[in-house]
């Protein structure tokens, strides 16, 4: 066993289409466990610390502009594994090709915009979950 936390956000399209619950019990069904969940309008510097890893790429002002663009729902999953197995639940990054069964594949669409609209961030490695959570949760 490998007990993890990861960090999920449901992004400001998902939170306007009414899809958080939606998300959230998908992710409880899997059968992963809610530690922390809030409402967060997020601020660019926030922001600017969540997608450092992104920053100077040409989505990079976009992406940020649009995670300002509307609250987010901010929430801790914990479980065996719960990183790789909340990316694998979100599906690939665009929502366009992204599986059919996954939230991203389900419920993403291209709405003519961007990649962005992905409903869905998950920490990609143990490390950044805990340093994400670091950020939502201070
Ligand atoms: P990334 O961390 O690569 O994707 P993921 O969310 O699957 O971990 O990128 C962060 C977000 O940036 C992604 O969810 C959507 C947006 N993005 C774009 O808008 N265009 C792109 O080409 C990429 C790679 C990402
Ligand atoms: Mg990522």
């Amino acid at each position: 066993m490998s007990i993890e936390r990861t960090l999920v956000l449901v992004k400001p399209d998902g939170v306007s289409r009414n899809l958080s619950g939606a998300v959230l019990a998908r992710i409880e069904a899997k059968g992963y466990t809610l530690a922390e969940l809030k409402k967060v309008d997020a601020t660019r510097e926030q922001l600017e610390q969540h997608y450092a890893e992104h920053a100077g790429k040409p989505f990079y002002e976009p992406l940020v502009e649009f995670m300002l663009s509307g609250p987010v729902v901010a929430a801790i999953f914990e479980g065996d594994r719960v990183v790789e197995g909340f990316r694998a639940l979100a599906g690939t990054t665009d929502p366009t090709t992204a599986a059919p069964g996954t939230i991203r594949g389900d419920f993403g669409r291209d709405w003519g915009l961007k990649v962005q609209q992905n409903l869905v961030h998950g920490s990609d490695s143990v490390e950044s979950a805990e340093r994400e959570i670091g950020i939502w949760f201070a």
